[in-house]
């Protein structure tokens, strides 16, 4: 069967991509959000679809276009962006969270605009914790014991004693998907930028690969190492 008809690599596969950066509703009108653009979401979708998958991205308030030959979800929010997940992931056969997903979101959505108060006083925002998507996929997957591959996207700025290879092996432990890809941020690198460097680790051990490149070619090469790893895990 090909899912997507296509040649090449990932031919007959489904390929669930979650690309932007969510924003979380303050009111009607306001809402907490993130710098993420969607680049490399977007690359990685148009990389999979190049390899011959039948690809769906789940998008939040991406700011490239989406391409050409993939199924759109659109999902604002980060429980929006779980529900377009949870249910694209029950057919893939690959998983790549390149979304900013908001760790926190407003605990309460005004109905209305919020006006400013009389006195001058300023609001106290109380926030509450959104669901970690990739985990529940992870467990999801798990139960459903669905030869799945799993990736994960992890923004680090390391710190003193702990470089961001170093949170991302962690994060990868925690998170419990099969590959993660590291991006090393800060003020200039990253961010609506249009070259890129990842490091993918894998919970199988073995080497850190470094992709460097454009984030096209970026995503180029972890379809590739996405596939190989497909390979590598007999089913
Ligand atoms: N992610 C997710 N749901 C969340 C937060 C993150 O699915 N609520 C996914 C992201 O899409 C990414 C991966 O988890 O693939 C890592 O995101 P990151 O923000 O680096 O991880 P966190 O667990 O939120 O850790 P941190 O405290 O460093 O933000
Ligand atoms: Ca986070």
């Amino acid at each position: 069967a090909r899912a997507g008809g296509g040649e090449g690599p990932l031919a007959g596969l489904r390929v669930l991509v979650s690309a932007g950066g969510t924003r979380e509703p303050l009111d009607p009108v306001r809402f907490l959000g993130n710098r993420s653009s969607g680049r490399q979401g977007v690359a990685v979708a148009a990389a999979a679809r190049d390899a011959g998958a039948e690809v769906v991205l789940a998008a939040a308030h991406l700011e490239v276009a989406p391409p050409a030959g993939v199924e759109l979800v659109h999902a604002g929010s980060a429980e929006q962006l779980r529900r377009a997940c949870v249910r694209a992931a029950a057919r893939a056969d690959v998983v790549v969270m390149a979304a900013a997903v908001a760790d926190y979101r407003p605990a309460r959505v005004a109905e209305t605009k919020m006006k400013k108060t009389e006195d001058g006083s300023a609001p106290v925002l109380e926030l509450v914790r959104n669901p970690d998507i990739l985990r529940e996929l992870v467990d999801l997957r798990n139960t459903a014991r669905r030869r799945q591959l799993v990736v994960g996207f992890a923004a680090e700025t390391g710190e003193a004693g702990t470089t961001p290879v170093e949170f991302g092996r962690q994060k990868l432990a925690r998170k419990g998907c099969d590959l993660l890809a590291v991006n090393q941020v800060g003020e200039d690198l990253v961010f609506g930028q249009d070259t890129t460097a990842l490091t993918v680790l894998s919970a199988r051990g073995g080497d850190e690969q470094v992709l460097e490149g454009t984030k096209d070619e970026v995503a180029r090469g972890l379809v590739d190492r996405i596939a190989r790893e497909l390979a590598a895990v007999p089913a």
